[in-house]
């Protein structure tokens, strides 16, 4: 691919949808059908530990695994977490490694692995490109995550949820067989900043095969954005699209830029980026309740190349969603019953959450007043500079007196349920201990559109279709 010119250009983009909903069963099928399947990159380490500790069912990860270009080192992940007849007395399964700034090689070696194998699984059986998706904000695991997902020859990365312009020249370090360097955020009065660096060869202990370079698509929310990203492009930054995403999205959403909620300055002029976009020849995708035929062409006819979205393919069957919450879901939805509220403070990223009304899930309060605080993923822990200059991490989900020992502000705690906890209930990736956090876009009118029934389910195939039409 050269710089800034994209190989295909899909009408649809199925987001990335973490953690694990953007399964590469769901990417791999959207893919073969001619949309663009995406990877959910987030938080992939603790995904293939867990599965690996369940017996791997159907050995899809071993088989991906068979085919790292490192075997050693896949070895070394299979040896330490896999466990061949899964856990049949329900032990409690076995640590798996939280990200710091100096992760262990296991961690090092089990992040590369997992995204490589996700990757290699959603493009097993075709020849149509696939994406990956990271949250810029969970930046700890990036240069080893791009690492095994470009060992797996993944043909986009696509990245939101903070200004990823640092990925370009990670991609670059990783082709030329350089060191990739990433400055992750640290709050603090003297640090602001500190650099990961990873040397893949010097890790593999050999150079890494030829490796084509995947596209880079960002994901933002207004023209200032779009404006910053063709002013990068113009100094050598390579781009290959961008998705505009509109703050109706599910998953987290872009904070308003005004008095606190959201109004016509979050409106986005999209004359005015196709026209700026032409310019580079680079083409772009609009996101948030963007979900039906009709959406669709409006998105072509103020000059984007089609859509990106997520809800319509959370609630198909292909998607990571437990299927009991699926089902659930897509019976109050297709009933026109699904409330969905912007949250301002759940999420420990500090962006705007989108949080469905569900029983028994952190949207109720009684939920969350009886919650027991802990942290114990840390996929969303923020560093920040201790008193000894040192850094250290907290999340506003962990114990009370240690988040505010670490120096963090009560008024954060207060709303503050464990994300990681609940994301990984929905996927039913959870040990069953912590209540779901369910995630949607505002608009599921898609569903009685779909759906012959309340009961009824539907499949990704049967998404696309309706989305294109016929
Ligand atoms: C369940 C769910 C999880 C999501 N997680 C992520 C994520 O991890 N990263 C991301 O960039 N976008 C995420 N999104 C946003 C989608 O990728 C997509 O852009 C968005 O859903 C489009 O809006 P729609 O839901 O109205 O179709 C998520 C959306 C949903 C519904």
């Amino acid at each position: 691919m050269t710089p800034n010119t994209p190989p295909a250009v899909p009408e649809v983009i199925q987001g990335g949808m973490g953690f694990y909903i953007s399964t590469p069963r769901l990417a791999n099928i959207v893919s073969r059908l001619g949309g663009r399947g995406t990877v959910s990159g987030v938080a992939l380490e603790r995904v293939l530990a867990l599965e690996l500790q369940r017996g791997d069912i159907g050995g899809h990860f071993r088989r991906a695994l068979a085919r790292f270009p490192f075997p050693a080192i896949a070895e070394m992940v299979l040896k330490e977490f896999f466990i061949e007849e899964g856990n049949p007395l329900g032990l409690k399964p076995r640590s798996i490694p939280v990200f710091s700034i100096k992760p262990s090689p296991l961690l090092i070696a089990l992040c590369a692995c997992a995204n490589f194998s996700c990757i290699w699984l959603a493009k097993e059986g075709h020849d149509e490109p696939v994406s990956v998706n990271y949250l810029e904000k969970i930046a700890m695991p990036h240069i080893y995550a791009i690492t095994g997902a470009m060992l797996a020859g993944v043909d986009f990365i696509t990245m939101g949820a903070g200004l990823p312009f640092q990925v370009p020249d990670v991609i670059s370090a990783i082709i030329d067989g350089r060191t990739a360097n990433y400055d992750v955020p640290v709050i603090g009065q003297n640090i602001h900043s500190y650099t990961m660096s990873f040397d893949p060869e010097k890790f593999f202990g050999a150079k890494l095969p030829p490796l084509k370079r995947p596209g880079f698509i960002p994901i933002v929310a207004s023209n200032t954005l779009v404006w910053a990203i063709a002013k990068k492009i113009r100094k050598g930054m390579i781009v290959n699209g961008i998705v505009v995403e509109e703050p109706s999205a599910g998953g987290h959403n872009a904070p308003p830029r005004s008095n606190g909620a959201y109004g016509p300055d979050d409106e986005v002029d999209y004359s005015k980026i196709a026209k700026l976009l032409a310019e580079f020849n680079l083409p772009y995708w609009i996101g948030g309740s963007k979900a039906s035929p009709e959406k669709l062409k409006w998105a072509k006819s103020v000059g984007a190349a089609g859509i990106q979205v997520g809800s319509i393919f959370a609630l198909c069957r292909e998607s990571g969603m437990k299927s009991s919450i699926r089902r659930e879901l897509c019976r109050i939805g297709y009933e026109g019953k699904l409330q969905v509220r912007t949250d301002m403070r759940v999420s420990p990223t500090g962006y705007p959450f989108k949080v469905v009304i569900f029983p028994g899930s952190m949207s109720e309060e009684s939920v969350l007043a009886s919650r027991k605080k802990v942290c114990d993923q840390g996929v969303l822990r923020t560093l920040f500079e201790q008193l000894d200059g040192s850094i250290g991490y907290r999340c506003p989900a962990e114990p009370l007196d240690s988040y505010l020992a670490k120096g963090g502000k009560a008024e954060d705690t207060e709303d503050a349920g464990c994300m990681c906890g609940g994301l990984w209930s929905i996927a039913g990736l959870g040990d069953g201990g912590k209540p779901p956090l369910i995630t949607m876009g505002d608009d599921v009118s898609f569903l009685p559109r779909i759906m012959k029934h309340s009961e009824d389910s539907y499949g990704a195939a049967d998404g696309l279709r309706y989305l294109r039409g016929y």
